[in-house]
């Protein structure tokens, strides 16, 4: 069963007006979306998006029996300016992929279910697991491992997949990790959390248009406008993290002078100052919430 995160906090943190105008930038199974779209009065209006063509007809289906003042882009989020040409009060992402992604065996992300190596979230895409897998050079396989996975046996482990391609299955490369990383390793954690995650990510260019898709979203927001991000990993954290530093401070040069001009002042106030973490009650009824963070920002 699909379990939405941080969904009270992110809705209350979304301060949603019944005639504003929201975008939830990550559909999925349209758990926050709905809730949005429940507090909107026929002149509020949801946009919504996902790359994924699974939860674009689910939710469709879902979000009609709550309203019908709602629109759903398939298409990547970071595609968001060139369909939204109205200012909003408030976007939502919740990042990375569903549990029904994960547990849908077919869809090749979960290491515990074999399936073709795929992870793509949208299947038009080219680029997939098996490309990465068998065809990037040892070098990048490394660099993306450790970059992307944070995994410390990157080495070792893409000198395994270097040695036993071609790997077709999510459990044939499990197989290879796990002959490839230290018995302690083996023993103390899942040995392929990590590298699943560094290949998933690279497959879907997670964090290289994070950055870029959270300006565009921020250049939407209407005076008072709420922009709230949940993520998953300390990666996609860091991002977020920083850009909202920078989003709310003054100009680094504006220090010298006088008087700071309008264009170099705080562009926005953060409203969560450390990010909020799930409750006890949600870590324990949703294992996917253990590494969860939101943080929320104001357009000035
Ligand atoms: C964590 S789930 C969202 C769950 C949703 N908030 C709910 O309550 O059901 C993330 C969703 O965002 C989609 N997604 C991730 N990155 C995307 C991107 N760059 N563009 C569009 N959709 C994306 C995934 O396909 C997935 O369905």
């Amino acid at each position: 069963m699909h379990k939405s995160v941080l969904l009270k906090e992110s809705i209350e943190g979304l301060n949603i007006k019944p005639d504003g105008t929201y975008i939830d930038a990550t559909l999925g199974f349209a758990g926050h979306s709905g809730e949005i779209l429940k507090r909107l009065e026929t002149e509020g209006f949801l946009f919504a998006f996902d790359q994924d063509e699974t939860a674009v007809n689910y939710s469709s289906e879902k979000l009609k029996t709550i309203g019908n003042n709602f629109k759903i882009f398939h298409t990547n989020f970071k595609n968001m300016k060139d369909y939204i040409s109205v200012k909003v009060d408030g976007i939502l992402f919740d990042l990375g992929v569903s549990s029904p992604q994960l547990d849908d065996a077919e869809r090749g992300f979960s290491f515990h279910k074999d399936a073709p190596l795929d992870m793509r979230m949208d299947k038009r895409q080219e680029l997939n697991a098996y490309k990465v897998v068998n065809e990037y050079p040892y070098q990048k396989l490394v660099d993306i491992l450790f970059i992307y996975g944070e995994e410390a046996n990157a080495k070792s482990i893409a000198k395994g997949i270097l040695n036993n391609r071609p790997i077709n299955t999510t459990l044939e490369l499990a197989e290879v990790i796990k002959n490839n990383v230290p018995i302690s390793y083996r023993n103390k954690s899942n040995p392929c959390r990590r590298t699943f995650q560094a290949i998933r990510i690279e497959v879907n260019n997670e964090l290289g248009i994070l950055e870029s898709s959270l300006k565009s979203a921020f250049d939407l927001l209407s005076s008072g406008g709420r922009l709230c991000v949940i993520t998953f990993h300390s990666l996609e954290d860091r991002i977020v993290k920083n850009l909202f530093k920078e989003l709310s401070s003054d100009n680094i040069l504006a220090k010298k002078l006088p008087i700071v001009p309008d264009e170099m002042k705080a562009k926005a106030k953060l409203i969560t100052q450390k990010g909020i973490a799930p409750s006890n009650e949600e870590l324990s009824e949703n294992n996917r919430s253990r590494s969860a963070k939101l943080r929320i920002i104001e357009k000035i």
